[in-house]
């Protein structure tokens, strides 16, 4: 039993709730590593999982551990013609014409266009999101757009996003659409310096929820030296500040983090953060009474 969260390994069951993450962070510091490793250890617990690949370089799926011939068959929502079409009224590639709708109704997206990956984990690809939400009126930008800003929670749900560099495509589409953000850096300035001003813009763009995760860290110093250039480049209060160890075995069982689940330091780190992620309850479909 762990000390410090109660849980049994890397399987404890979740508590109620569900929520929805945006891993967002510089290239190369670890994104899609956070983003499977969570999905997959929210899953065992008991959550159901969509996993949403916001990357044009796709890769959240093999590190999910999806086989091959299901992601050789996955089509990402931006090359989904029929669906563009269905929603916005005109396929992908097609000018914006006068009769784009700019709000199509996507609450079936995930249903229709994700694939099953492993522990049940939902996979939906976005394909090219590089100006969604960013004044782009062709087709495809306008459903990933409001995609993003239309992912509604079910109880027990948890809603994991996966980005390349930078957010600032999506504009306030993201938090209409996101509780939380996770900011991944490594023990690095560069990697610092893309954080702060990441987290910084989420915040800006209405997500309060921000935290800030070292990953590959070798010792207590890699999580103080970030620290230091957190505060050298101005500051930013986190909601909370997670360390993620560097882990030989990672490297040694990519792309898939299938082998590290069940016994690894990086999965253990990982179950901690992925506890206290779930902590809050933010699904749609909850029911107050007084
Ligand atoms: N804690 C860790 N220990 C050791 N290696 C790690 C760790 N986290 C990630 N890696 C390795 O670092 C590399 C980059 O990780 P990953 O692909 O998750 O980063 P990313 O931020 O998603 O990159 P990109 O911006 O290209 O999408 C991979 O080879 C991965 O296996
Ligand atoms: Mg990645």
């Amino acid at each position: 039993m762990c000390g410090t969260c109660g849980a049994h390994g890397t399987q404890a069951p979740l508590s109620v709730g569900g929520t929805r993450i945006v891993i967002v962070g510089k290239g190369g510091v670890g994104k899609s590593t956070v983003t499977a490793l969570l999905a997959r250890l929210f899953a065992r617990g008991g959550a159901r999982v969509i996993a949403i690949d916001a990357d044009e370089q796709c890769n959240l799926g093999a590190t999910l551990g999806v086989d091959r011939a299901t992601l050789a068959a996955t089509v990402p929502v931006s090359a989904a013609g029929d669906y563009v079409e269905e929603k916005t009224g005109a396929r992908p590639g097609e000018g914006a014409g006068g009769m784009l709708r700019l709000n199509p109704d996507t609450a079936d997206i995930v249903d229709r266009l994700s694939v099953a990956g492993p522990d049940g984990v939902r996979l939906l690809v976005m394909g090219g999101v590089q100006h969604a939400g960013g004044g782009c009126l062709c087709p495809e930008n306008a459903l990933l757009a409001a995609a993003i800003a239309g992912m509604r929670l079910r109880h027990h749900e948890v809603i994991l996003m996966d980005t390349h560099a930078g957010v600032e495509h999506f504009g306030r589409a993201l938090a209409r659409g996101f509780d939380s953000a996770v900011v991944v850096v490594e023990p690095t300035y560069n990697a610092a310096q893309v954080g702060v001003a990441t987290a910084r813009l989420a915040r800006e763009l209405g997500i309060e929820d921000v935290h800030l995760v070292v990953n590959r860290a070798r010792s207590r110093t890699d999580r103080d030296r970030v620290l230091a250039f957190v505060e050298q480049l101005g500051g930013f209060t986190f909601s909370a500040i997670h360390t993620l160890p560097f882990d030989d075995k990672v490297a040694e069982t990519e792309p898939s983090v299938e082998d590290l689940l069940d016994d690894s330091e990086i999965a253990r780190a990982a179950m901690h953060l992925s506890q206290h992620l779930f902590a809050g309850d933010r699904a749609d479909d909850l029911v107050v009474t007084s």
